[in-house]
């Protein structure tokens, strides 16, 4: 039988110990023990980026990521942007332009569009694809997601929509 491990991180703000079994994943870890059920997990492959979160500032893959490499980390969810507010510009836009349907894919998309938006004020729309090209979205076709993503940048920048 296999022997839990302690881990202990942080996890939006709020520091968390647990003991872990050493093959369970970051996003299982948010999911099942935390309940952090906005970190989704589509392909369980690293290819969809439905689990996207960050992970000492830096987007990752949840699904690929164990929960023990995750000791002493600051991890954050899109519960934690969403509450502090972080995205709500960006939340905001993608209802406005229907940038999403049946919204599985959200929570990864919206992490990693606020990923681009700190590290480009103005992406052009061919950047904001790049970027979000390993987030999968069966349902939008991708445009409107763009569109949000865009408008956010505009608005940011202090120019009109
Ligand atoms: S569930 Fe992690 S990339 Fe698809
Ligand atoms: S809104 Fe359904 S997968 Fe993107």
């Amino acid at each position: 039988m296999t022997t839990p491990i302690p881990v202990s991180l942080r996890v939006n703000g709020e520091r968390v110990d647990a003991h872990v079994l050493p093959r369970t994943n970051l996003a299982d870890f948010l999911r099942e023990h935390l309940q952090l059920t906005g970190t989704h997990v589509g392909c369980e492959h690293g290819v969809c980026g439905a689990c996207t979160v960050r992970v000492n500032g830096e987007i990752v893959r949840s699904c690929l990521m164990l929960a023990a490499q995750a000791h002493g980390a600051s991890v954050q969810t899109i519960e934690g942007l969403s509450d502090s507010g972080e995205v709500a510009d960006l939340q905001a836009a993608f209802r406005d332009r229907n940038a999403l349907q049946c919204g599985y894919c959200t929570p990864g998309m919206l992490m990693a569009a606020q990923d681009l938006l700190k590290q480009h004020a103005e992406p052009d729309r061919e950047r904001i694809r790049e970027h979000l090209s390993g987030n999968y979205c069966r349902c939008t076709g991708y445009q409107a997601i763009i569109d949000a993503v865009e408008t956010t940048a505009r608005t940011r920048a202090g120019r009109r929509p």
